[in-house]
């Protein structure tokens, strides 16, 4: 098993948009069967490309009991609908240290993308997996969880995540 090793807030490259995918070869295969192998590993629920360091549109979903049976690949996913709001509690792997914070959200949502068949899939979901996937594509697009909160939380969830010492950036590292 090959994992590979997860960006850390504050790494710009969690502030940087990932670009589409242009091209489904073996190359993105194999990133998305590392991205659910490291995402296991860490008992996530969820990852997006940044946060490997890979720019590309690609999120991975782990299976979730009685909402989806098998795990997700998601390439160029898209929000395209979205109905009403629900607040819970969320956190995130590039923010070890067990840091979480309650997030409102949208709570039906409408996601389109492409799943590594090359077939559109339109998926209509609620609840948790609304959640993750509004999560995982905010990360495709530079935005983090703490930046859904309100300023005070958001200072406050971001001095425990200091203070937790679990921070574990490496500026020297290059961005593929
Ligand atoms: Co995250």
């Amino acid at each position: 098993m090959e994992t590979l090793r997860i960006t850390c807030y504050p790494d710009p490259v969690l502030r940087t948009r990932a670009a589409e995918v242009k091209k489904m070869d073996a190359g993105l295969k194999d990133l998305a069967e590392k991205m659910l192998q490291t995402m296991r590993a860490d008992r996530g629920i969820g990852l997006a490309g940044n946060q490997v360091g890979r720019l590309n549109r690609l999120v991975v979903v782990e299976a979730i009991p009685e909402i989806l049976e098998k795990p997700l690949v998601l390439v160029n996913p898209v929000l395209r609908e979205t109905e009403g709001r629900r607040k819970d509690e969320e956190g995130c792997l590039s923010f070890p240290g067990g840091i979480s914070a309650k997030v409102t959200r949208h709570r039906e949502v409408c996601v389109e993308y492409w799943d590594l068949a090359e077939k559109k899939i339109r998926i209509e979901t609620q609840g948790l997996l609304a959640q993750v996937l509004q999560h995982e594509i905010d990360h495709l697009d530079g935005i983090l969880f703490p930046d859904r909160l309100s300023c005070f939380a958001r200072h406050a969830l971001l001095r425990r995540y200091r203070q937790s010492g679990k921070r574990n950036f490496d500026p020297q590292r290059k961005i593929e």
